[in-house]
């Protein structure tokens, strides 16, 4: 059918991304995303997606101290995080907090929305650490912190404990690998609620929701799911051609837009082996490499972030279900920026469809039916 999944379909103009231009190739804002994940925070990156230019040094000290002020999580949202039941899937508690928070603290002017934006971005990881601990053991976590990166608070909060370095520099330049990407699923319905004219929660709402799936953000965790399942690399080769000859997909790999690599893997790959290295796991980061070449060798596929995301934050000692929320405190803002620009040079979003249904026909008062139409 054409038109399938609006792919190769241009839908709007962007000043703030360029995803896989000649096949691979990602840049926020004009720079290299290799080049931001080497040499910037991710509080510049940030700032730079949002506010449109990197930020000073003054200017990114008065930005980070913005964030460590917003980290106090609401009693009314404390209450709510309590009653989310244990075994609730994280995504569905960010999207609950987003939920609520669009009622404590609404948006009641454009004009706000860098504010709710960053208050967003500081009370996501406390809000999930929150109900994690509370669920989890019973125990009512401070979410006040002086931690200046997100990367180490989100880290901190959740491990109840100053984390390794080298955790922590992963975890920062991985929020800077997943902060933006263009068009992808759920930054699309983020603009698309955007052009309703609706509130900054609701657009993000929309967008934790499309992120949740597997095909889109979702496959971190698949791709944990699918890893751990192999006890040594030749295991995961028999098993993975078998997968592939029952025609089922491997979470982790393929894209959309992407025909030659997908930039970030690289990245993430090598912190994946440096942290294997260092917690002594090298069968997964085998596993993982073994899976890449069987893809590679039988359907010319290469690993998307998602795949090496997985293990790296396996060897962080995450669980996996908060591998996709970890997207969510990144993508934020991504989401953030396209729905400013969507405000900008608003256009209601309604595409047409074919329609391939019965022709028009009479209608059958009820008396008169003698099939169920669902038999
Ligand atoms: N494993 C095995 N085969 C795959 C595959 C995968 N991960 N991804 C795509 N394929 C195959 C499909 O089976 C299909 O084969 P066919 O033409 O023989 O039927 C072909 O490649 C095209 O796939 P399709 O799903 O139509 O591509 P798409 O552009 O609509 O989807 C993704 C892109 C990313 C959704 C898709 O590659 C996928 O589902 N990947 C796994 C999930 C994932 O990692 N998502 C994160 C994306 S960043």
């Amino acid at each position: 059918m054409s038109g399938a999944g609006l792919e190769g379909i241009v839908a709007g103009q962007t000043a703030i991304s360029t995803v896989g231009i000649e096949g691979t190739g990602l840049h926020y804002r004009g720079y290299s995303v290799e080049d931001l994940a080497a040499k910037a925070q991710f509080e510049e990156v940030a700032y730079m997606l949002l506010y449109g230019t990197l930020p000073t040094s003054s200017q990114l000290e008065t930005y980070k101290d913005k964030l460590i002020s917003r980290r106090k999580l609401p009693q009314a949202l404390r209450d709510v995080l309590e009653r989310i039941p244990g075994n609730a899937h994280p995504m569905d508690v960010l999207r609950t907090t987003c939920s609520m928070m669009g009622t404590l603290e609404p948006e009641t002017s454009f004009a706000q929305q860098y504010n709710v934006t960053d208050r967003l971005l500081s009370f996501f990881p406390a809000s999930l650490c929150y109900w994690y601990h509370f669920q989890k053991n019973g125990k009512r976590i401070d979410t006040q912190s002086k931690e200046t990166s997100l990367a180490g608070y989100f880290l901190n909060l959740l491990h109840q404990k100053e984390v390794d370095e080298s955790q922590r520099e992963l975890m920062d330049a991985s929020l800077t690998l997943y902060a933006e990407h263009e068009l992808n699923a759920s930054t699309f319905a983020a603009r698309v609620a955007a052009a309703t004219l609706t509130d900054f929660y609701s657009t993000i709402t929309a967008a934790i929701g499309t992120l949740r799936g597997p095909l889109h953000g979702g496959a971190n965790e698949a791709a944990m799911a699918l890893i751990e399942r192999f006890s040594n690399a030749d295991e995961a080769e028999i098993e993975l051609k078998a997968m592939l000859s029952r025609k089922e997909k491997i979470m982790g790999f393929g894209h959309r837009v992407y025909k030659i690599r997908d930039p970030r893997s690289d990245v993430i790959k090598s912190w994946s082996k440096k942290l294997s290295q260092q917690k002594n796991k090298d069968v997964l980061f085998s596993v993982s490499e073994r899976v890449e070449q069987v893809m590679m060798s039988e359907k010319k596929m290469f690993p998307n972030l998602d795949f090496y995301s997985a293990s790296a934050y396996h060897f962080c000692d995450i669980p996996t279900d908060m591998f996709t929320p970890i997207f969510v405190f990144a993508r934020l803002t991504g989401w953030a920026a396209h729905v400013y620009e969507q405000r900008a040079n608003n256009r209601l979003i309604r595409p047409t469809a074919d329609y391939i249904g019965p022709a028009p026909r009479d209608f059958i008062n009820l008396q008169d039916r003698t099939t169920s139409f669902f038999k």
